[in-house]
């Protein structure tokens, strides 16, 4: 037979079993590990959707001796390579996805402030270093407070809130390409809105410097208070979500848009348009991804229809279908 193990693994659960083909030898690259790798594990325990079918191997990269160990492992066995980051703007198919998935843990959450400038690991929890960053009274990450998620995956999609996005503060970042660390300026990494050209897979982000503005500590707790208290009254936080599943349109309000279509409450499954905003979809329980990509595409098509506006995925959509 031709190709890699993924390119072969057409059926990937049924090829192994019937001996035709190993499994990938994950243990020898776990052994080689100083974080952990667990096979076959499902992420629906790793996405805040609670929504994914299994990953081949999950590895809890800790150094970056790990992540190049993956890397060369990867690349020797012909197999994707995935950084899931904290999983909470991502939807993963009920199929999961073949190859190593990637969480960066250990090293990759360091934080270091010197002055107005942070040098930040892409693993990072986003809201911890808006919090870090208020205690030092800096300011520029008040808008970041309460999004979930990790500083790489958030400046993979340049996320944003009330009026702020990353791609303001940041500066430069370090980044694995084509098996190379580089350094690159923030003006390469291509950011738009909710995007960069890391989103399409090209090099991972491994840290970032970020440059913040000496601010007044009250001023600066203020105004992450009023972004949580706005969050809270408008999005439906009690619920496993990923987020806003599409993005505003320009000029628009996707949620406005969905919710004069009238599909607020709309459910498939598990999965329901929520009545509090729109344009978030919650795992009300045991919500598969096929019930959420079904009701994405009844608002896509019912926007499309009464609104005339096309709504393009906020949400990154990744794995197989089962
Ligand atoms: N609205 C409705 N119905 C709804 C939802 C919203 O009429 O069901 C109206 C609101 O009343 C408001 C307007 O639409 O007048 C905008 O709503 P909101 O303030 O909630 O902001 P948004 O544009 O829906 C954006 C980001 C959010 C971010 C908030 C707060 C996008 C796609 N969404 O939402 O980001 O938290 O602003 O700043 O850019 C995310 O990126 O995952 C996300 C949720």
């Amino acid at each position: 037979m031709q190709g890699s193990y993924y390119q072969r693994c057409r059926r990937p659960w049924t090829l192994p079993f019937l001996g035709e083909e190993p499994m990938p030898e994950y243990a020898q690259l776990k052994a080689r590990l100083k974080g952990g790798l667990l096979t076959d594990e499902p992420l629906s325990r790793h996405t805040s959707f609670r929504i994914g079918g299994p990953a081949d191997a999950l590895v809890l990269a800790e150094t970056l001796e790990d992540l190049k160990a993956c890397l060369d492992f990867a690349q020797e066995q012909g197999l994707p390579l995935f950084i899931l980051a904290a999983g909470t703007n991502l939807l993963v198919r009920d199929g999961g996805m073949r190859g190593l998935v990637l969480k960066l843990e250990g090293d990759f959450k360091s934080m270091a402030f010197d002055g107005r400038r942070v040098r930040c690991g892409a693993g990072a929890n986003l809201a911890l270093l808006s919090r870090r960053a208020g205690e030092a009274s800096l300011s520029g990450l008040e808008f970041a407070i309460g999004i979930p998620g990790t500083l790489g995956g958030g400046l993979v999609m340049n996320a944003g809130a009330h009026g702020g996005e990353l791609s303001r503060v940041v500066r430069r970042l370090g980044t694995l390409e084509r098996g190379e660390l580089r350094e690159c300026p923030a003006e390469e990494a291509g950011f738009t809105y909710r995007g960069s050209r890391f989103k399409g897979g090209s090099g991972l982000i491994l840290w970032a410097d970020l440059e913040l503005v000496p601010g007044d500590y009250e001023t600066i707790q203020a105004r992450m208070k009023e972004a949580l208290d706005q969050r809270r009254g408008s999005q439906p936080l009690a619920l496993p979500n990923a987020g806003c599943v599409f993005k505003n349109p320009p000029g628009a309000s996707a949620g406005r848009l969905i919710e004069e279509c009238g599909l607020k409450g709309l459910r498939r499954g598990g999965a329901t348009v929520s009545t509090l905003h729109a344009n978030f979809i919650v795992n009300e329980g045991g919500a598969r991804a096929s019930d959420v990509l079904g009701l994405m595409q009844v608002v896509r098509e019912r926007v499309k229809k009464e609104k005339g506006v096309s709504l393009e995925n906020e949400v990154l959509v990744v794995g197989m279908d089962e």
